[in-house]
Protein backbone atom coordinates (compact mmCIF):
# COMPACT_ATOMS: atom_id res chain seq x y z
CA UNK A 1 0.00 0.00 0.00
CA UNK A 2 1.28 3.47 -1.05
CA UNK A 3 0.49 7.18 1.06
CA UNK A 4 -0.68 10.24 -0.27
CA UNK A 5 -0.66 13.15 2.19
CA UNK A 6 -2.90 16.31 0.67
CA UNK A 7 -1.49 19.04 2.05
CA UNK A 8 -2.27 22.05 -0.53
CA UNK A 9 -5.14 24.30 0.16
CA UNK A 10 -5.10 28.75 0.85
CA UNK A 11 -5.70 27.80 4.16
CA UNK A 12 -8.01 31.05 4.43
CA UNK A 13 -9.52 30.09 7.30
CA UNK A 14 -6.27 30.62 9.02
CA UNK A 15 -5.62 34.14 7.75
CA UNK A 16 -3.16 36.04 8.07
CA UNK A 17 -1.29 32.82 9.72
CA UNK A 18 -1.20 31.42 6.44
CA UNK A 19 -0.67 34.79 4.33
CA UNK A 20 3.19 33.96 4.24
CA UNK A 21 3.20 29.74 4.46
CA UNK A 22 1.45 26.75 3.89
CA UNK A 23 -1.18 25.82 6.10
CA UNK A 24 0.30 22.35 7.06
CA UNK A 25 4.01 24.19 8.03
CA UNK A 26 2.18 25.70 10.97
CA UNK A 27 3.76 24.45 14.42
CA UNK A 28 1.97 22.07 16.50
CA UNK A 29 3.43 22.17 19.60
CA UNK A 30 7.13 21.28 18.93
CA UNK A 31 6.26 19.92 15.17
CA UNK A 32 5.98 21.50 11.65
CA UNK A 33 1.85 20.11 11.14
CA UNK A 34 3.13 17.83 8.02
CA UNK A 35 5.07 15.95 10.88
CA UNK A 36 1.96 13.96 12.21
CA UNK A 37 0.62 12.69 8.58
CA UNK A 38 3.83 11.31 7.50
CA UNK A 39 4.70 9.78 10.59
CA UNK A 40 1.07 8.58 10.97
CA UNK A 41 1.95 6.21 8.05
CA UNK A 42 5.26 5.65 8.22
CA UNK A 43 4.44 3.84 11.87
CA UNK A 44 1.66 2.05 10.00
CA UNK A 45 4.70 0.57 7.74
CA UNK A 46 3.97 2.69 4.72
CA UNK A 47 7.05 4.04 3.66
CA UNK A 48 6.22 4.92 -0.22
CA UNK A 49 4.55 8.36 0.11
CA UNK A 50 3.66 11.26 -1.75
CA UNK A 51 3.02 14.72 -0.75
CA UNK A 52 0.35 16.87 -2.65
CA UNK A 53 0.78 20.70 -2.17
CA UNK A 54 0.44 23.85 -4.24
CA UNK A 55 0.35 26.97 -3.52
CA UNK A 56 3.39 30.09 -3.50
CA UNK A 57 4.93 27.61 -0.30
CA UNK A 58 5.50 24.74 -1.51
CA UNK A 59 9.10 25.27 -1.76
CA UNK A 60 9.27 25.13 1.69
CA UNK A 61 8.08 21.52 1.92
CA UNK A 62 11.02 20.39 0.41
CA UNK A 63 12.97 22.47 2.43
CA UNK A 64 11.66 21.06 5.50
CA UNK A 65 11.55 17.89 4.62
CA UNK A 66 13.50 16.51 2.04
CA UNK A 67 13.77 12.96 1.09
CA UNK A 68 11.53 11.80 4.60
CA UNK A 69 15.02 11.46 7.12
CA UNK A 70 13.03 12.91 9.73
CA UNK A 71 10.98 9.85 9.70
CA UNK A 72 13.65 7.19 8.23
CA UNK A 73 12.26 7.38 4.42
CA UNK A 74 14.94 7.45 1.94
CA UNK A 75 12.96 9.09 -0.31
CA UNK A 76 9.74 11.01 -0.47
CA UNK A 77 7.77 12.46 -3.23
CA UNK A 78 6.00 15.38 -4.25
CA UNK A 79 3.42 16.54 -6.83
CA UNK A 80 2.31 20.34 -7.20
CA UNK A 81 -1.36 21.29 -7.54
CA UNK A 82 -2.14 23.99 -9.73
CA UNK A 83 -4.89 26.29 -8.22
CA UNK A 84 -7.43 25.28 -6.11
CA UNK A 85 -9.63 22.27 -6.77
CA UNK A 86 -10.66 20.47 -3.61
CA UNK A 87 -9.45 17.49 -1.72
CA UNK A 88 -10.50 14.88 -4.41
CA UNK A 89 -8.49 17.27 -7.56
CA UNK A 90 -5.41 17.09 -5.41
CA UNK A 91 -6.12 13.51 -5.45
CA UNK A 92 -5.54 13.62 -9.09
CA UNK A 93 -2.23 14.04 -9.44
CA UNK A 94 -1.02 10.45 -7.02
CA UNK A 95 -2.21 8.55 -10.36
CA UNK A 96 0.92 7.88 -11.92
CA UNK A 97 2.72 7.94 -8.53
CA UNK A 98 0.10 5.15 -7.24
CA UNK A 99 0.19 3.10 -9.63
CA UNK A 100 -2.52 0.86 -9.77
CA UNK A 101 -1.47 0.40 -6.36
CA UNK A 102 -3.97 0.40 -2.75
CA UNK A 103 -3.79 4.07 -1.19
CA UNK A 104 -3.92 5.29 2.31
CA UNK A 105 -4.91 8.99 1.68
CA UNK A 106 -4.36 11.21 4.52
CA UNK A 107 -5.32 14.63 5.12
CA UNK A 108 -2.44 17.24 6.34
CA UNK A 109 -3.88 18.53 8.79
CA UNK A 110 -5.67 15.19 10.48
CA UNK A 111 -3.62 14.19 13.44
CA UNK A 112 -4.01 11.52 15.71
CA UNK A 113 -3.11 10.00 19.43
CA UNK A 114 -2.79 6.71 18.37
CA UNK A 115 -1.93 4.63 15.25
CA UNK A 116 -3.48 3.03 12.27
CA UNK A 117 -2.05 0.00 11.38
CA UNK A 118 -4.99 -2.07 12.42
CA UNK A 119 -6.68 0.00 9.77
CA UNK A 120 -3.55 -0.77 7.13
CA UNK A 121 -3.57 -4.41 7.78
CA UNK A 122 -7.64 -4.67 7.87
CA UNK A 123 -7.67 -3.07 4.69
CA UNK A 124 -4.70 -5.11 2.82
CA UNK A 125 -7.41 -7.72 3.61
CA UNK A 126 -10.24 -6.03 1.64
CA UNK A 127 -9.90 -7.19 -1.95
CA UNK A 128 -11.47 -4.25 -3.23
CA UNK A 129 -13.87 -1.13 -2.51
CA UNK A 130 -12.76 1.95 -0.06
CA UNK A 131 -12.63 2.21 3.93
CA UNK A 132 -13.51 5.41 5.70
CA UNK A 133 -12.86 5.83 9.63
CA UNK A 134 -14.91 7.95 12.00
CA UNK A 135 -14.78 9.59 15.48
CA UNK A 136 -17.61 10.63 17.68
CA UNK A 137 -17.10 14.35 17.61
CA UNK A 138 -19.33 17.36 19.46
CA UNK A 139 -19.41 19.61 15.74
CA UNK A 140 -20.41 16.98 13.62
CA UNK A 141 -21.86 19.43 10.94
CA UNK A 142 -18.05 21.05 10.83
CA UNK A 143 -17.45 17.52 8.76
CA UNK A 144 -18.23 15.10 6.50
CA UNK A 145 -21.31 13.23 7.91
CA UNK A 146 -22.25 9.25 7.68
CA UNK A 147 -25.50 8.59 7.82
CA UNK A 148 -27.01 5.59 9.44
CA UNK A 149 -29.79 2.67 9.04
CA UNK A 150 -30.17 0.33 10.39
CA UNK A 151 -26.60 0.08 11.54
CA UNK A 152 -25.05 0.50 8.00
CA UNK A 153 -23.76 3.76 6.40
CA UNK A 154 -26.18 4.41 3.33
CA UNK A 155 -24.55 7.93 3.04
CA UNK A 156 -22.35 10.44 3.60
CA UNK A 157 -23.15 13.72 4.01
CA UNK A 158 -20.69 16.58 3.92
CA UNK A 159 -21.11 19.60 6.73
CA UNK A 160 -24.66 18.64 7.32
CA UNK A 161 -26.48 21.88 9.27
CA UNK A 162 -28.62 19.05 10.70
CA UNK A 163 -26.37 16.10 10.89
CA UNK A 164 -27.78 12.81 11.33
CA UNK A 165 -25.00 11.06 13.55
CA UNK A 166 -22.59 12.29 16.01
CA UNK A 167 -19.90 10.95 13.87
CA UNK A 168 -17.36 12.35 11.68
CA UNK A 169 -15.31 10.72 8.51
CA UNK A 170 -11.70 11.71 9.53
CA UNK A 171 -9.43 12.86 7.32
CA UNK A 172 -7.80 9.00 6.35
CA UNK A 173 -8.91 7.27 3.39
CA UNK A 174 -8.24 3.84 2.13
CA UNK A 175 -9.00 3.25 -1.79
CA UNK A 176 -8.70 0.85 -4.27
CA UNK A 177 -7.29 1.20 -8.01
CA UNK A 178 -10.63 2.44 -9.12
CA UNK A 179 -10.51 5.54 -7.70
CA UNK A 180 -8.89 7.84 -10.30
CA UNK A 181 -11.74 6.80 -12.79
CA UNK A 182 -14.04 7.62 -9.73
CA UNK A 183 -12.44 11.15 -9.30
CA UNK A 184 -12.54 11.77 -13.08
CA UNK A 185 -16.48 11.45 -12.90
CA UNK A 186 -17.41 13.67 -10.16
CA UNK A 187 -18.91 17.25 -10.14
CA UNK A 188 -18.04 20.38 -8.60
CA UNK A 189 -20.21 20.81 -5.46
CA UNK A 190 -21.46 23.65 -3.99
CA UNK A 191 -18.33 25.81 -2.68
CA UNK A 192 -16.93 24.49 -6.66
CA UNK A 193 -14.78 21.57 -5.30
CA UNK A 194 -14.52 17.91 -6.16
CA UNK A 195 -15.56 16.49 -2.81
CA UNK A 196 -13.80 13.39 -1.05
CA UNK A 197 -17.23 13.03 0.48
CA UNK A 198 -18.66 12.50 -2.98
CA UNK A 199 -15.71 10.26 -4.26
CA UNK A 200 -16.60 8.15 -0.83
CA UNK A 201 -20.41 7.92 -1.92
CA UNK A 202 -19.55 6.40 -5.16
CA UNK A 203 -18.07 3.58 -3.40
CA UNK A 204 -21.54 3.79 -1.16
CA UNK A 205 -23.67 3.41 -3.73
CA UNK A 206 -21.77 -0.06 -4.95
CA UNK A 207 -21.75 -1.56 -1.47
CA UNK A 208 -18.23 -1.28 -1.45
CA UNK A 209 -17.25 1.43 1.63
CA UNK A 210 -16.55 -0.20 4.57
CA UNK A 211 -15.76 1.72 7.93
CA UNK A 212 -14.11 1.26 11.35
CA UNK A 213 -14.34 3.54 14.43
CA UNK A 214 -10.69 5.67 15.57
CA UNK A 215 -9.36 4.34 19.15
CA UNK A 216 -7.54 7.68 21.01
CA UNK A 217 -8.26 11.30 19.96
CA UNK A 218 -8.19 12.68 16.87
CA UNK A 219 -8.36 16.80 15.44
CA UNK A 220 -8.14 18.79 12.30
CA UNK A 221 -6.26 22.45 12.64
CA UNK A 222 -7.65 23.49 10.12
CA UNK A 223 -9.56 26.46 12.12
CA UNK A 224 -8.04 28.52 15.14
CA UNK A 225 -10.02 26.40 17.35
CA UNK A 226 -9.18 23.35 16.22
CA UNK A 227 -5.12 24.67 15.47
CA UNK A 228 -4.88 25.09 19.50
CA UNK A 229 -6.83 22.21 20.26
CA UNK A 230 -4.55 20.15 18.48
CA UNK A 231 -1.57 21.77 19.96
CA UNK A 232 -2.70 21.22 23.67
CA UNK A 233 -3.66 17.40 22.89
CA UNK A 234 -0.37 16.89 21.38
CA UNK A 235 1.56 18.42 24.00
CA UNK A 236 -0.43 16.81 26.64
CA UNK A 237 0.16 13.31 25.20
CA UNK A 238 3.76 14.11 25.25
CA UNK A 239 3.95 15.12 28.69
CA UNK A 240 2.32 12.21 29.59
CA UNK A 241 4.71 10.00 27.90
CA UNK A 242 7.51 11.79 29.52
CA UNK A 243 6.06 11.02 32.75
CA UNK A 244 5.60 7.37 31.97
CA UNK A 245 9.30 7.07 30.78
CA UNK A 246 10.47 8.54 34.11
CA UNK A 247 8.22 7.75 36.88
CA UNK A 248 5.86 4.62 35.18
CA UNK A 249 4.64 3.56 38.32
CA UNK A 250 3.11 6.71 39.29
CA UNK A 251 2.15 7.69 36.29
CA UNK A 252 0.17 4.93 36.09
CA UNK A 253 -1.54 5.42 39.13
CA UNK A 254 -2.38 9.02 38.25
CA UNK A 255 -3.60 8.50 34.72
C1 LIG B 1 -12.52 17.75 4.85
C2 LIG B 1 -13.59 16.85 4.26
C3 LIG B 1 -14.54 16.37 5.35
C4 LIG B 1 -13.74 15.68 6.46
C5 LIG B 1 -12.63 16.61 6.99
C6 LIG B 1 -11.72 15.87 7.96
O1 LIG B 1 -13.10 18.95 5.27
O2 LIG B 1 -14.29 17.57 3.24
O3 LIG B 1 -15.47 15.46 4.82
O4 LIG B 1 -14.60 15.30 7.51
O5 LIG B 1 -11.83 17.12 5.91
O6 LIG B 1 -10.70 16.71 8.44
P1 LIG B 1 -12.32 20.36 5.15
O7 LIG B 1 -11.26 20.34 6.19
O8 LIG B 1 -11.78 20.42 3.77
O9 LIG B 1 -13.34 21.41 5.39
Amino acid sequence: MKGVVLAGGLGSRLHPLTKVTNKHLLPIYNEPMIYHPIRTLVQAGIRDIQLVTGGQHAGDFLRLLGNGEAFGLRQLNYAYQDGEGGIADALRLAEPFAEGSPLCVILGDNIIEKGIAGIVEAFRQQEEGAHIVLKEVPDPNRFGVPVFENGRIVRVEEKPAAPASNFAVIGIYFYDSTVFQRVSRLVPSGRNELEITDLNNSYLAEGKLSHSILDGWWTDAGTFESLRLASNLVAETAHKETAMKESPAESKQLA
